[in-house]
């Protein structure tokens, strides 16, 4: 057998859609990536959405927008990618990292509360919802995230690149903070290839977003495609960027966008079979499920290895290569990349949880295509690995 970590699901209407492009004679940013953003924010209940080429552009900009500049602080935890960080740095900005809980790798409120008493100044948090899962937002006694944000006067920014289609209640992310930025790079949960997109129900920060991801040019130049307006006629306002989703990608987003259901259901039935073939194993901690199981995108389904198996960790990805499966980390945590560990002299102590969970974890593959056949030879492996 031979089972990649990730695959993107069967085509659906992608090469039709991508074959109205091609006829239409224009190849980048036009009708394809405005209808892919109006279907975004319809399914997620976002006034706005817009369209760009990674999620870490929409992070970029989403920052940029609600007016982090240099010497802010900004929270982000430790264990995510460096997207979620870097794009700090690029505004001369400073982030602050936190530890997350162990079961399920999320920022908690208590912690969120903790790192606001220790870290004064704090203008912005960067909340990644790990795996598919969202951090707790809003509860009735107002001491949920989005709640103490609030109180806080703190801009929240979330990185949803796990989280489509995620709910927290009854709502999608998507719904909640300032801005949220999601992903479609190609092992995403719905893919474009590489893509992103950035909703905010706030007008303001959708209005800056769109100047900014195209040079700063105060007006959609690509209007002039649909409309024959003439295009000369613009003015720069800012120094802006190159972010834009051409309809190409856009045309794939709309189709996978019509597939986001089904596929979150096809990942959940990897999530459940590896929950029920797995959790008798003692040295495995699988991922702690806080909400209702439907809930949760189930972009990645992480296990820990406990210390006291025979098998650890790197020991454990080799055999399972060996097997011909396929996994990842998510993540080395940023504390211990260098440029950050230099930078702000960061010591492994000051994350207890993200240290504990970085020596244990292994990401299993999910993906929609994944067979029950799959994922019960995946199963027998790591039983013939650990046990
Ligand atoms: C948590 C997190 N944030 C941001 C990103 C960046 O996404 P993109 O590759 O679309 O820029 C990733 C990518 O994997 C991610 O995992």
């Amino acid at each position: 057998m031979n089972i990649p970590f990730s695959k993107v699901g069967k085509a659906g209407n992608e090469l039709s859609y991508i074959n109205d492009v091609l006829e239409s004679g224009w190849l980048t940013t036009s009708t394809k990536a405005f209808q892919f953003e109006k279907y975004f924010a319809d399914f997620v209940g976002a006034r706005y959405a817009c369209a760009v080429n990674s999620c870490t552009s929409a992070l970029h900009l989403a920052a940029e927008a609600i007016g982090i500049g240099p010497e802010d602080k900004v929270l982000v935890p430790s264990l995510t990618f460096t997207a979620s960080a870097e794009v700090i740095r690029y505004l001369g900005a400073h982030p602050v990292f936190m530890d997350v809980e162990y079961g399920t790798s999320l920022v908690s409120p208590s912690i969120l509360r903790e790192a606001l008493k220790n870290h004064s100044g704090i203008k912005a948090l960067v909340l990644v919802h790990y795996g598919g899962q969202s951090a707790i937002m809003t509860t009735p006694d107002g001491e949920g995230i989005l709640d103490i944000c609030n109180k806080n006067n703190i801009r929240l920014i979330e990185d949803a690149a796990h989280a489509f289609p995620t709910k927290y209640e009854d709502r999608y992310i998507g719904s909640f903070g300032d801005v949220t930025c999601f992903s479609f790079y190609a092992n995403k949960t719905i893919t474009t290839g590489e893509g992103g997109m950035l909703v905010t129900d706030n007008e303001e920060i959708y209005n800056r977003a769109k100047i900014m991801r195209l040079h700063g040019i105060n007006h959609d130049v690509w209007e002039r495609f649909i409309t024959h307006k003439p295009s000369w006629k613009y003015d720069v306002v800012a120094p802006g960027f190159k972010y834009n989703m051409p309809d190409i990608n856009a045309a794939i987003g709309l189709a996978q966008l019509e597939k986001a259901d089904f596929f979150r259901d096809q990942r959940q039935r990897c999530a459940e079979f590896y929950r029920e073939e797995l959790e008798k194993i003692p040295v495995i901690d699988l991922p702690e499920c806080t909400g209702p199981i439907e809930n949760h995108s189930w972009h990645l389904f992480p296990i820990k290895i406990r210390p006291e198996s025979k098998v650890l960790r790197d020991a454990f990805i080799e055999l399972m290569a060996a097997e011909g499966i396929g996994t990842s980390v998510h993540y080395k945590p940023l504390h211990r990349m260098s440029y950050y560990e230099k930078t702000y002299n960061l010591k492994p102590e000051d994350y207890p949880n993200t240290e504990k969970i970085w020596e244990r974890l292994v990401s299993l593959p999910i993906y929609p295509g994944l067979s029950d056949d799959e994922l019960m030879y995946i199963c027998k492996a790591i039983k013939k690995i650990l046990l």
